[in-house]
């Protein structure tokens, strides 16, 4: 039977360029789309508006721990205890109640709209000094000049990291996220990892001593019900706050630029104040957002789902930017629309795991992409769509690079 099913092409760059029609025939024909990986492992797509929020809400039959979805033996017990797995993936991205409750609820102390709010400022300020710099140099590559140093800048900042360290900090954050990209073998990743970790326990350490106004000493100092983060736990808290500070407002900002440039009426409607950005934001979040699928939800349990059956330690994949395509949910869905006021789009996810850095993500878009389009009034792509690159992955939605033009 499988046999006759078309199979979808979901990672060359010729999808990644425009994924969106391959995922309204997936919506039509195959919402609940069986792809084999090369092991022969099953890897569920959902496309569908309201499968995915029956996904992202179901933490009875979908887990994040892999623990919880395959038996025990599959698991190398030294991989699972090596410092760099634990670093990376036991985080509550990757856990589930009562873990993730806890964990969720020890940050949610830490992570507070005050917090965030007072962020508003050294936002405003980072921007302007980046946008300084591309007006003095008359050049503008807005992936690397402006989207993505500046949230990375944003969550050192919260964090606590010094200035003088967040070269280091970055440089440490991408081995763990991207090592692929950067040529890195695993030793040398394991070396950088390391590094990371002795470096986040002398903060911790520094931190209990001297208390500062940031978020790791939030961190080290939240308890619930009598507990607190051990070490492991608040490095991992801090790596995984970190990685997405790296991997996802970059992309707001630039998918968003992109998105806008190609559509001059609406970025017109926005310069003459007819449209605001908090709208417009969610909109550009809705149309061309960051995270194209989840993570990795494992089916804890064989089950049948809108008539497909699953078994026990299928990979489980919603796909955010289909869902977000649905016109089952959207009014005229394929368009852009900044004045678009009913839209429950699922770009922060939905169910436990909601994005915690919603707000923060929000409040960077609201600030950088209005301050992006007053100060260079002629802004324009430098290359034709065709050529941009998106970067690889089923995980993220991010270009490469965004060359543009700043000058009159
Ligand atoms: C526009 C930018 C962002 C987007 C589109 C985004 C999107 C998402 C999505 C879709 C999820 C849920 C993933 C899933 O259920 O599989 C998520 C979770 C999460 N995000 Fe974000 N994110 C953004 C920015 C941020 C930032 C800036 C931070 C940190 C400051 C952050 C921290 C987190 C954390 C910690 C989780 C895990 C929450 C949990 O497991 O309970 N995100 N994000």
């Amino acid at each position: 039977m499988d046999e006759k099913r078309p199979s979808y092409d979901l990672f060359t760059p010729t999808f990644k360029a425009d994924p969106f029609p391959t995922f309204a025939q997936m919506r039509e024909a195959d919402p609940i789309y069986r792809h084999l990986a090369p092991d022969g492992s099953t890897i569920w797509y959902v496309t569908r508006y309201e499968d995915v929020v029956a996904v992202l809400k179901d933490d009875v039959h979908f887990c994040k721990d892999p623990r919880h979805a395959k038996a025990p033996e599959t698991f190398s017990r030294t991989s699972r205890q090596s410092p760099m797995h634990q670093l990376i993936n036991e985080n509550m991205l990757f856990s589930d109640p009562p873990d993730h409750t806890r964990l969720r609820a020890l940050v949610n102390q830490a992570f507070t709209p005050r917090r965030v709010e007072a962020l508003a400022g050294v936002i405003g300020e980072t921007a302007v000094s980046l946008l300084d710099t591309a007006a003095e140099r008359g050049t503008l590559e807005l992936i690397a000049d402006y989207a993505l140093p500046l949230p990375v800048r944003i969550i050192c900042a919260l964090l606590g990291v010094p200035p003088a360290d967040q070269a280091a900090v970055s440089d440490w954050s991408q081995a763990i996220i991207s090592p692929g990209s950067r040529g890195l073998n695993y030793s040398a990743r394991r070396r950088k990892v390391k590094a990371f970790i002795d470096y986040l326990q002398a903060m911790f350490a520094s931190r209990a001593a001297q208390p500062q106004d940031d978020l790791v000493t939030a961190l080290v100092q939240a308890e619930e019900a009598g507990e607190k983060l051990n070490e492991k736990e608040l490095s991992s808290m801090v790596a995984l706050l970190l990685v997405t500070g790296h991997e996802t407002t970059v992309n707001l900002i630039g998918n968003g630029v992109l998105a806008l440039l190609q559509h001059p009426q609406q970025l017109a409607r926005l310069r003459a104040g007819e449209a605001n950005w908090e709208t417009a934001v969610d909109e550009l979040l809705r149309y061309d957002g960051p995270v194209e699928t989840s993570t990795t939800r494992w089916v804890r349990e064989d089950v049948l789902f809108r008539g497909q059956q699953m078994r026990r330690g299928d990979v489980m994949r919603a796909v955010i930017t289909s869902a977000n395509h649905d016109a089952a949910q959207f009014d005229e869905a394929d368009t852009l629309d900044v004045t678009r006021t009913d839209n429950k789009h699922l770009a922060f996810g939905l169910g436990i795991h909601y994005c915690l850095g919603a707000p923060l993500a929000r409040l960077e878009g609201r600030i950088a992409l209005p301050l992006l389009f007053a100060r260079f009034p002629k802004l324009r792509l430098a290359v034709p769509p065709p050529e941009l690159r998106w970067r690889s992955g089923v995980l993220f939605r991010g270009l490469e690079a965004l060359p543009l033009i700043i000058d009159a």
